[in-house]
């Protein structure tokens, strides 16, 4: 790249939505089945053999997913379920929903993910499940947790929101614990404007599942003898995916192969330009039979060498690079919890100093090997004048 490159306009996250999807959505609303339809039952059959597992379930949205998960495990108030400190607010709010009581854990440093050990040490008489997630993508040592789950009967439900294309030995991060929960959020490695998908391998969790997303009708549309006519057996919710949607959803998962090829690529041309770059730390991609879906490359910034990150942050900016921040706060140091549970600054330094300095750089299948190097080019900038 040459030492005055054209500006460029950037974005963190940016839907690939081409005529495929259009028309597929102008089908659905061709038609009379808006809801619960075809298109949901496709997505779910693709998506279930995709993960390699017995049944995945169309839900709103991954917080959906991983409230329904709960539900299904019958997690109820007096229960803890552990949950990583560094993650989306919505991992330790399923916890909440279900009214048992999130127990927060720090990650790791090398990973951002959390490790058997430190699971095992939060393990009480009440702990009944683990929200595993696999940070930025990266799946976590699934075989030292399930072991550690095993001798302590507990359940584990995996937030895979950000981990949909990677990868654990020969299975598939959502194959592995009870259940599985993905995010179809605009920015994620595919969409359905909102939306999720909760996997299983368990027929009972499945049933309970299908019929908790539906308002706990005993029977679901094409079950009824008689049209109208049902019984309501469980306080359910409204959780369901639209047709339009889960179409767009069928489009997208077509597309997926050539969306993570694209961020395989620039993934390798933006750690490459980073190695040069003393200062920053970033995390791993693979780890033992662990590979990662590249959601986005955390850099982290030195935080004791009077690197600003607010300062870097908007000379990218300026630049046009947007860029994110994965997580903005550890949960349990969020307003609501923090007061809820009286935790303090003090608590979870690993997943604080994520939070503090890390800058999230887009790695998306919208962008190119140029763009790449031009956020390469202006972090180097910044790093050279600003830290
Ligand atoms: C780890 C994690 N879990 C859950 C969610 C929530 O996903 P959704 O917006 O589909 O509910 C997110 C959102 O980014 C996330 O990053």
């Amino acid at each position: 790249m040459n030492n005055n490159p054209e500006p460029r306009s950037i974005s963190f996250g940016q839907p690939i939505l081409g005529k495929e999807e259009k028309s597929a959505v102008m089908e659905v609303l061709d038609g009379f089945m808006l809801t619960h339809g075809p298109q949901c039952k496709k997505f779910e059959e693709s998506f279930a053999k995709r993960i390699g597992v017995k049944h995945a379930i169309t839900t709103s949205s991954c917080t959906a997913a991983l409230h329904l998960s709960l539900l299904a495990l019958k997690i109820k108030p007096g229960d803890e379920v552990i949950v990583p400190a560094e993650t989306h607010v919505a991992t330790g709010h399923a916890v909440e929903h279900a009214g048992a009581k999130p127990v927060f854990i720090d990650v790791n440093k090398k990973t951002g993910n959390i490790e058997a050990s430190a699971i095992e040490d939060a393990i009480s008489p009440n702990t009944k499940a683990i929200m595993v997630v696999h940070y930025l993508g990266l799946p976590c040592d699934m075989d030292e947790i399930q072991k550690m789950a095993k001798k302590h009967s507990i359940s584990i439900v995996e937030d895979c929101a950000l981990a949909l294309g990677s990868s654990y030995g020969d299975m598939f991060p959502g194959s592995i614990g009870e259940t599985g929960c993905f995010s179809f959020y605009p920015a994620k490695h595919m969409t359905t404007m909102e939306g999720g998908m909760l996997t299983t391998n368990s027929d009972e969790i499945a049933e309970l599942v299908r019929k908790q997303r539906a308002f706990g009708y005993d029977k679901g549309l094409g079950e009824r003898a008689q049209p109208g006519i049902y019984d309501v057996i469980m306080l359910g919710y409204n959780f369901r995916m639209s047709e339009a949607q889960a179409a767009i959803g069928n489009c997208q998962l077509e597309r997926l192969d050539d969306f993570l090829e694209k961020r395989k690529r620039n993934t390798e041309v933006l750690l490459s330009g980073l190695a040069d770059i003393e200062e920053i730390k970033t995390f791993p991609v693979k780890q033992g039979k662990a590979v990662s879906s590249l959601y986005c490359v955390n850099a982290m910034l030195p935080c004791n060498t009077g690197g600003d990150r607010t300062n870097v942050v908007t000379y990218l900016k300026s630049v046009g690079i947007g860029t994110s921040v994965h997580y903005p706060v550890p949960v349990p140091l969020t307003s609501y919890y923090k007061t809820k549970y009286d935790y303090h600054d003090k608590e979870f330094p690993i997943a604080k100093w994520i939070s503090d300095t890390a800058i999230s750089l887009p790695v998306g299948p919208h962008l190119s090997i140029d763009d790449m190097e031009y956020i390469v080019f202006h972090l180097k900038n910044a790093c050279s004048n600003i830290l």
